[in-house]
């Protein structure tokens, strides 16, 4: 089995949401699945123009010579979108990439279930899923409602199967090290997804109950974060 993440993070490897990605790889690859990632900072990737030529005039050709030449040939059996709550959606990076996915698909319309789509240009028919991970500043897990359901009608456009989403309120403690050990228990069941992903149809309900526990009380991640940033308004540089 193919893992194939996608990082949409401004902050690459060092953010807070490649600290959920690494323990949900390590799980992945654990259980024998071959497992690649790719930093879209680290790519260049040119806005979509909305011209369609790569549905009309060049049928799924891209029309820029960029780095997407290299990731629309990419192949997996699950792909993991990994992005940062930006505005309550996905990063200017991860929303490039996906408007870049055009010509993976046809410009035709068909039914799925109750709903449309396009036909994969290619790969129509094969059994690919599809993980969202994400974290935000908020502690309120209601703020990725708007993403979630991005994800889900993404997938249902497309015929891949959401096989699952680790969504992570209160992110900032993901990267602070005196909070690791606190935090230990929900990275655990970030590896345990990824196991799970690779050896079963998807995310447990079990673990999945666990990802969907706060990593800390609001209240108090509220009073910290606030202590926090005053601290840091106080000793800016002048
Ligand atoms: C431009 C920008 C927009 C953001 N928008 C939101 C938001 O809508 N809701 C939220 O809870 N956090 C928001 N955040 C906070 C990030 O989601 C959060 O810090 C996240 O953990 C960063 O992950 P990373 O370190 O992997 O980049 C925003 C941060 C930035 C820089």
């Amino acid at each position: 089995m193919k893992i194939l993440a996608i990082n949409g993070s401004p902050h690459g490897r060092d953010g807070n949401t490649e600290q959920l990605l690494q323990p949900f790889l390590k799980g992945a690859d654990s259980a024998g699945a071959e497992v690649e990632v790719v930093y879209l900072k680290e790519k260049r990737i040119n806005h979509c123009t909305g011209c369609f030529t790569c549905w009309f005039r060049t049928p799924g050709v891209r029309v820029y010579e960029d780095d997407m030449r290299e990731l629309l040939h990419k192949q997996a059996d699950v792909i993991v979108l990994a992005t940062p709550l930006y505005a309550f959606t996905v990063t200017g990076l991860m929303k490039d990439f996906m408007d870049r996915l055009v010509p993976i698909n046809q410009p035709q319309l068909i039914k799925r279930g109750d709903g449309f789509g396009h036909p994969g240009r290619h790969h129509e028919g094969q059994a690919i899923k599809e993980v969202l991970i994400s974290s935000c500043g908020s502690p309120d897990r209601r703020v990725f409602s708007g993403l979630l359901e991005t994800f889900r009608q993404s997938c249902s456009c497309c015929g891949i199967e959401f096989a699952g989403a680790i969504l992570c309120p209160a992110g900032s403690l993901l990267n602070m090290p005196p909070a690791r050990e606190q935090i230990q228990w929900y990275l655990d069941a970030c590896e345990a997804a990824g196991r799970e992903i690779t050896v079963q149809a998807g995310i447990s309900p079990e673990t999945q109950a666990v990802l969907e526990r706060d990593l800390i009380d609001q209240d108090t991640y509220i009073t910290n974060f606030n202590a926090y940033i005053e601290n840091l308004l106080a000793n800016r540089p002048q």
